[in-house]
């Protein structure tokens, strides 16, 4: 099967060339039925639908994400976004050891991330440049690395393994954000030999909102304790016992009752992904992202991410003059992209895109500056 075979598996390209899916993905019409399969179970089989799969599927959604990033059964569990899944990892580290309590981190990080280290008072905050800066500042007093595998502003991939390797030569952990890459830039958390990864599905992976998810090393996931918990992380969690005791394994991440409805649209996505593979994703990516670098040069236009494919995520950034105003006019002509504040118009294909659509949006682009069609958008203020 083509590519281009799976556009009639996403409504929405009908109507919109659509180059956002580093921001929502696309939404496959499979994910629709599913939802309605949610609504039968809760309609028909009402409280029997607990025992009838709903219980188990942060567990076993978690596990299908497992597959996409390269961790064994049982080690994901799902959650609704990064900021919990990071509360949770940090929460296993309390009370925090005076002596060991420095969080070292990237500048680039996604705010989440950035806000909820920032917001610890006993974690003390160390912020850097760049992933070469990492490395340096890791030392004896580290306690966590949180840092990102494809950089959301500009679509830069880290040099990860330096940094895993310094953060376990002095006891650190890492939590690795892959937000932006799983579903589009292969990963194998468990050759990586990571800590921690946490990543969601409104992205590349196209599964909606509601669905963060949390791997933990499996040797890690069964000595750490953490303080932020409910009743899905018991051992025995039906048996309503007054003391908690930690289920074995991923399940003693877990909180309260699971986010059922988001978890039923969130499989249509992974199916495609894993029917596809990441491998022939990616590849499609690299070359469509070199097409659209080539398509800026031509063009005279400032390429904000990086034009070394080994380095480059799924998103190109554009930084063309009034991005800001030229990005709202697109949207009027149905080209949806995004803009990031000092950075450009982030356009981000996936599978389904074809490469006359990344022509099409770049030529928009120069027609919409020389004919000074972006004029009447200036100052307008846009959100996404
Ligand atoms: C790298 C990265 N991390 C995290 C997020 C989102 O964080 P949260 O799930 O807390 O909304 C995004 C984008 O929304 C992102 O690009």
């Amino acid at each position: 099967m083509e590519l281009t075979d799976y556009r009639e598996r996403f409504p929405i390209l009908r109507d919109t060339t659509y180059l956002i899916n580093h921001s929502l993905g696309a939404m496959p019409a499979a994910a629709e039925e599913r939802v309605l399969e949610f609504t039968r179970m809760w309609r028909e089989r009402g409280i029997r639908a607990w025992g009838e799969g709903w219980w188990e599927m942060s567990m076993t959604v978690g596990d299908q994400i497992g597959r996409i990033i390269g961790a064994p059964p049982g080690s994901t569990v799902m959650h609704q976004n990064v900021a919990i899944a990071e509360a949770i990892v940090v929460s296993c580290f309390r009370p925090v050891d005076p002596h060991r309590n420095r969080v070292v981190y990237e500048e680039g990080n996604f705010p989440s991330v950035r806000y909820l280290y920032q917001a610890q008072p006993e974690l003390d905050v160390v912020v850097v440049a760049d992933d070469q800066a990492i490395v340096e500042a890791i030392d004896e007093r580290t306690l966590l690395v949180p840092i990102t595998h494809v950089l959301f502003k500009t679509a830069d991939i880290q040099d990860i393994e330096a940094i895993i390797r310094r953060a376990h030569e002095v006891g650190a952990h890492v939590v690795l954000d892959a937000y932006q890459s799983a579903g589009i830039v292969p990963l194998d958390v468990a050759a990586l030999n990571v800590d921690f990864a946490v990543g969601g599905s409104v992205k590349w992976l196209c599964g909606g909102p509601g669905n963060g998810w949390l791997y933990v090393r499996p040797d890690l996931a069964e000595v750490l304790e953490p303080t932020f918990v409910g009743w899905q992380a018991h051992a025995r969690p039906f048996g309503f016992e007054p003391e908690l005791e930690y289920a074995d394994g991923a399940a003693r991440f877990l909180t309260g009752t699971p986010n059922v409805p988001a978890l039923y649209a969130a499989t249509a996505g992974y199916d495609l992904i894993e029917e596809i593979g990441i491998e022939r994703i990616r590849e499609n990516s690299v070359r469509q992202t070199q097409l659209l670098i080539d398509l800026c040069d031509e063009a005279g236009f400032e390429v904000g991410s990086p034009r070394d494919a080994a380095r480059r995520g799924g998103t190109v950034t554009v930084g063309a003059p009034h991005f800001e105003a030229v990005h709202k006019e697109l949207a009027e002509r149905q080209i949806l992209c995004d803009f990031r504040p000092d950075a450009g118009i982030r356009i981000g294909p996936h599978y389904f895109n074809t490469d006359s659509e990344l022509e099409f949006a770049v030529a928009q682009i120069v027609e919409i500056l020389e004919s000074g069609a972006y004029e009447r958008h200036l100052g307008a203020a846009a959100r996404f």
